[in-house]
């Protein structure tokens, strides 16, 4: 596509929509509730808000400026800056494949319990884990990925501003209202109090352990959208006056209040009924459930809620499927629809073999035993952090400093009090301590 008839975004409102539609999804409700799970709840969520806003929200500004700089994607983008760091956009894609090779599964799954949530979910009389189990082992975590991967493959073929806008704008607003409730509804349950105090009373020697940090930076990244290339993506479709710092402020502060509401309906639920937070990957599919059972209309609200998590996926699905069709297209010259085509079978094919091959071997910071868990790994632990560490280093060092205060002004038409700031975190903060957390996870 040139760049006369490259789409963007209307006007403000819509970029934080659109961005925090990326943001919010699965990164927020399902998995961070997990990993807290597994790294101590409050001392996890004390170092997750500190990574956001030292090392995620830094990251974010550095690419929306290489995006809207650019108007390019984010192999293209990093091109026309510096040639010789068109590696960093390479390294967005391969995370890029690697995230759509098992988010679409998990995906998958809010939309089986969705429909299920009217099926046997609330009457089959065998409690949510062993109902979790026997999904599982069905066919229908196949089918539900893939009807997933198509329903994104038809809002990007229709084009970016009008899937994502509608979604964005029905969605959030509700998602937001329904935890809300649920957190009200969940502090009625007995025994609700020991999740408060283990999502929120945090253990400071545990706190700032090398692991807590390691898998905090990680859920940052992750939930942020940052390190790939998709706010690159993103920010090419921005306009000359969006508000850079003002957008990945309010889209940072967005995602923690959802990570953050998910947490205080989970724990509760947890602690009540008894599942412990370590749980993993089934956390939110084996606690909610049991929230649900309690209300006047089980399946209605249980429906909404997942009907939500699934749209919020998509909203999500939809972000990193176009880093891999904005690439496809644009530097091979193809159309947007043969583009769509190729990164929706890969996406089906990675999902497949992700789901069926056990992956069980001892890495530091890894404990998962699927392929897919690997694919995690390797994204949110491996290549997002490393990613967001050389984005820094490229806008903070490669770059002159005048690139950056360009875009944070809107070329000297707003004022941005944060830039020296963010500069300072770009260049020394964010690089040394991603730095720190690798050697001393894998040295
Ligand atoms: N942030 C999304 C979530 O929390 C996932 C996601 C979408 C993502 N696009 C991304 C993560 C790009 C990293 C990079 O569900």
């Amino acid at each position: 596509m040139g760049a006369e008839t490259r789409a963007s975004f209307g006007g403000r409102l819509v970029a934080i929509l659109a961005a925090a539609g990326s943001a919010i999804g699965l990164g927020s409700i399902w998995r961070f509730p997990y990993v807290a799970g597994e790294n101590g709840g409050a001392a996890f969520l004390l170092v997750y808000l500190l990574a956001i806003f030292v090392v995620g929200i830094p990251v974010m500004v550095a690419e929306f400026a290489v995006g809207r700089a650019t108007k390019k994607n984010a192999v293209g983008g990093y091109r026309q800056l510096a040639k010789g760091w068109r590696w960093l956009g390479y390294s967005g894609i391969i995370a890029a494949l690697f995230i759509s090779g098992y988010y679409y599964i998990i995906a998958g799954w809010s939309l089986e319990y969705f429909v299920n949530s009217f099926g046997s979910l609330y009457n089959e009389g065998v409690d949510f884990r062993t109902q979790f189990g026997i999904f599982q082992t069905s066919w229908r975590p196949l089918l539900y990925m893939v009807i997933f991967v198509v329903l994104t493959h038809i809002i990007i073929v229709r084009g970016v501003q009008d899937g994502i806008e509608k979604a964005s704008k029905v969605m959030m607003p509700m998602l937001f209202v329904i935890l809300i409730f649920m957190a009200i509804w969940v502090a009625f349950m007995p025994g609700a109090g020991a999740g408060y105090e283990f999502f929120l009373k945090p253990d400071f020697a545990k706190a700032f352990s090398a692991d807590t940090i390691f898998s905090a930076v990680g859920q940052a990244f992750f939930s942020l959208s940052v390190g790939m290339g998709c706010m690159v993506t993103y920010a090419s479709y921005f306009d000359k006056k969006t508000n850079l710092v003002g957008t990945s402020f309010s889209v940072s502060l967005l995602t923690l209040v959802v990570a953050i509401l998910a947490g205080l309906v989970i724990f509760p639920a947890v602690f009540s009924a008894g599942i412990a937070p370590s749980e993993g990957t089934s956390l939110v599919f084996v606690s909610l459930p049991e929230v649900f059972k309690g209300m006047p209309l089980p399946s209605l609200f249980s429906a909404i809620f997942f009907l939500l998590l699934a749209l919020a996926s998509l909203t999500s699905t939809i972000s990193f499927h176009e880093v891999l069709t904005a690439y496809i297209s644009e530097e091979f010259g193809m159309s947007r629809k043969w583009a769509t085509t190729i990164t929706s079978t890969l996406s089906v094919v990675l999902c497949v073999v992700a789901m069926y091959t056990a992956f069980d071997v001892s890495i530091p910071g890894y404990n998962g035993t699927m392929l897919s868990d690997l694919f995690d790994f390797i994204t949110a632990s491996v290549i997002l952090p490393l990613g967001g560490l050389f984005t820094c280093l490229f806008v903070g060092w490669r770059m002159k400093p005048d690139f950056l205060r360009g875009e944070l002004t809107n070329q000297g038409t707003i004022k941005s009090r944060l830039y020296h700031v963010l500069l300072f975190l770009m260049r020394y903060v964010s690089p040394l301590l991603i730095g720190y957390i690798f050697v001393s996870n894998f040295v």
